[in-house]
């Protein structure tokens, strides 16, 4: 089936062939996404981004995913700045982007609001993050990390550690990982356990699934280690927050034991979680990761804008 006009709200949007089908268009946008080669291919295009929750990397990465394919942008980047500050709805804000743009992209500290977004917009709707939700497009750039690295998707150990009960880019990659036969270790603080309704959907998709609470142990046998910042706009308890973040973050001189093809990724920004040291390590996959950003969203706003524009059928330019 074809992704053109369509929403991504959730990961599981995507079956796993159209999965592999943006990861091999993603390479292919390399060269054009490094600024090598030129492409008109969303020439004409608009694309709308609404953030009602700070980006940096996620909003630029679709601005400059859209602009190296020739085609422009709006953006929302403050909503301090705009109606939304007046008291206007989501849903007007929605409707009069999507009746702006050729595709919306937004992100909202609500769980839920991009499905509602996509209910009013009559133009295809990306969701840059919900809350502590999903966020399906990082996810596919997460694959791609680890596909571009290992030449895989399958047979391997993938660790997620950190903030695994309010972290969206988890809960995406968790449910993404299924498809793949990736074996899943959790590592969180016991407050920020991955939820049940995700390790549910896990086991039922017959995931090796399980929590280990010894990293070193962990990191043995480990393929990936994919680390969260603790989610701190999601406490309500300031202090507890402080807490758990102060006692959590990766030691560098784990990484004298873990196997050579070993990989430390990140959706970025970090905090304290991965010291700086680890930079400059052949493990460190997180400064790729980030610049996997833009070639991934090339791919997914060329095959969602390609061809025709309006979900309700609209014209073709
Ligand atoms: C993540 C997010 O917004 O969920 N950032 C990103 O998009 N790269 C992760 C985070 O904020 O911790």
């Amino acid at each position: 089936m074809s992704l053109r006009g369509r929403d991504l709200i959730s990961i599981r949007d995507l079956s796993r062939e159209e999965i592999l089908e943006i990861l091999i268009a993603a390479r292919r946008w390399i060269p054009v996404a490094e600024g090598r080669r030129a492409s008109e291919a969303l020439q004409g295009r608009l694309l709308a981004l609404a953030f009602f929750e700070p980006s940096t990397r996620t909003r630029l990465s679709f601005e400059t995913a859209m602009q190296r394919l020739g085609g422009r942008v709006i953006t929302i980047a403050d909503p301090t700045s705009s109606s939304v500050a007046k008291g206007e709805s989501l849903a007007d804000t929605v409707r009069m982007l999507s009746s702006y743009g050729d595709a919306l992209v937004i992100r909202h500290p609500n769980e839920g609001a991009s499905r509602l977004a996509a209910r009013v917009s009559d133009k295809p709707v990306i969701n840059a993050g919900d809350g502590a939700g999903q966020h399906p497009t990082q996810t596919l750039l997460d694959l791609a990390t680890i596909d571009e690295h290992f030449g895989t998707l399958s047979g391997l150990r993938v660790i997620l550690m950190g903030d695994l009960r309010y972290g969206r880019t988890v809960h995406s990659l968790a449910r993404a990982l299924c498809l793949f036969g990736s074996e899943l270790v959790l590592h969180s603080p016991p407050s920020l356990r991955m939820p049940d309704e995700v390790v549910r959907e896990l086991g039922e998709a017959g995931v090796r699934v399980r929590e280990e609470p010894d990293l070193r142990r962990a990191l043995k046998d480990a393929d990936v280690l994919y680390v969260t910042r603790i989610q701190k706009e999601r406490f309500g308890d300031l202090a507890e927050y402080a807490r758990i973040s102060g006692s959590y973050r990766f030691d560098p001189a784990l990484l004298s034991e873990v196997k050579e093809r070993f990989i430390v990724m990140h959706p970025l920004p970090r905090v304290a979680e991965i010291p700086p040291e680890v930079d400059s390590s052949p493990h460190a996959a997180y400064f790729r990761q980030a610049f996997l950003a833009v070639p991934v969203r090339m791919a997914l706003l060329s095959l969602i804008l390609g061809g025709r524009l309006s979900k309700k059928g609209g014209r073709s330019l």
